[in-house]
């Protein structure tokens, strides 16, 4: 609560929950997705690629992978995965001129940090109100812009769908949903690709495979990915009323974050779980157990993941909650 605010659509139920659906399903929903989605992800991976192997410096300072001769080498998560990710959803934002790539990463990690915080850190509640108060300063006047004047963006969208001429929704009743995707939308599809990746190095095979016919076979490569790593492995909810699970007691009203990462590991659902295979007949795979029939982003997120690039192998270099690093080597 203290790092999004409220309302905001993770715990909003009900009337103000279908609002902010409203807002953002315009620009989400899977058909118009499909509309946009190559033209406007393909050539940000392609630029990403290119510099891996150029080893030329990004507008942002960051470095690719290092080209040589015979061997190519490249941190895959921060050189490409993430920033693709970033940029891709900046621009259906509509966030572009004011706010660069670095930045929106710094911004995912840092609410991150303070959403997520396993070790208590003290520092991490700070650090996530800064930042929150550097995305206000972005975002309000932003906001406040798209109120006098519209346009096609996803946040025009936000304070416009569903509403009344001259009515748009309260720039505050928006902010903790923004947040929402300035953490989940901008940082899972790119963690979601790596996973993917790590998986596929695992089976070159399957990897041979995919290079053959990627368009049949990238969706269920991450779908299984998805699987395999979740990139979100708790959810938080509170109990309506005491109940009894597996011999514990929780009290009605007990706040509770309850670790399902595992769930996709289950051996009654999964024969080999910890395997990574894009042959799995079974489907029942979600990188969140009790995430709703069909949220937002869940089409950008599979769809997005699929433009990533070939990928060299070996690989090492996962961490916590979700990735934080692919480093990876082609020969
Ligand atoms: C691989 C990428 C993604 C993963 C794994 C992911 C995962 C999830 C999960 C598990 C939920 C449900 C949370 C719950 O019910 O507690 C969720 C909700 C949501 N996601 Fe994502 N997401 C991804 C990408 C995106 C993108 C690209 C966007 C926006 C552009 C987005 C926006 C949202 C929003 C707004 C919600 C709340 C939906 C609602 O409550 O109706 N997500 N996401």
């Amino acid at each position: 609560m203290r790092v999004f605010g409220t309302p905001n659509m993770l715990t909003a139920d009900g009337t103000d929950h279908a609002d902010l659906r409203t807002g953002i399903a315009p620009v989400l929903r899977p058909d118009r997705v499909s509309r946009y989605i190559d033209a406007l992800v393909r050539p940000i991976a392609r630029d990403y690629l290119a510099r891996l192997t150029s080893a030329q410096p990004g507008p942002n300072g960051e470095v690719g992978g290092v080209a040589v001769a015979r061997v190519a080498r490249a941190e895959l998560m921060s050189n490409c995965f993430e920033p693709v990710s970033v940029e891709s959803l900046r621009r259906v934002m509509g966030l572009d001129g004011l706010v660069d790539a670095t930045a929106l990463r710094r911004w995912f990690a840092d609410l991150n940090f303070g959403l997520t915080n396993f070790t208590h850190d003290p520092a991490a509640p700070d650090v996530a109100d800064a930042t929150n108060a550097e995305i206000e300063s972005v975002l309000i006047p932003l906001l406040g812009r798209l109120r006098r004047k519209s346009d096609d963006s996803m946040l025009a969208h936000m304070l416009w769908a569903g509403r009344p001429d001259g009515d748009p929704r309260p720039i505050e009743h928006l902010l903790p949903s923004l947040k929402v995707i300035l953490l989940g939308g901008m940082q899972e599809p790119g963690h979601a690709a790596g996973s993917t990746l790590l998986g596929l190095f695992t089976r070159p095979d399957q990897l041979a495979r995919l290079y053959a016919a990627p368009a049949d076979l990238a969706p269920l490569a991450v779908h299984e990915g998805l699987r395999w790593i979740a990139p979100i492995g708790t959810i938080e909810r509170e109990a309506r009323h005491e109940i009894t699970i597996g011999g514990v007691v929780i009290p009605a009203g007990a706040q509770l974050e309850v670790v399902i990462a595992s769930a996709n590991r289950d051996e009654r659902q999964f024969a080999n779980p910890d395997k990574f295979d894009i042959d799995r007949s079974s489907r029942a795979g979600s990188s969140r157990m009790a995430m709703p029939a069909s949220p937002a982003g869940s089409s950008a997120r599979r769809r997005a993941s699929r433009h990533a690039g070939p990928p060299p192998s070996p690989v090492t270099g996962l961490g916590g909650r979700s990735h934080y690093a692919v480093p990876a080597r082609s020969s």
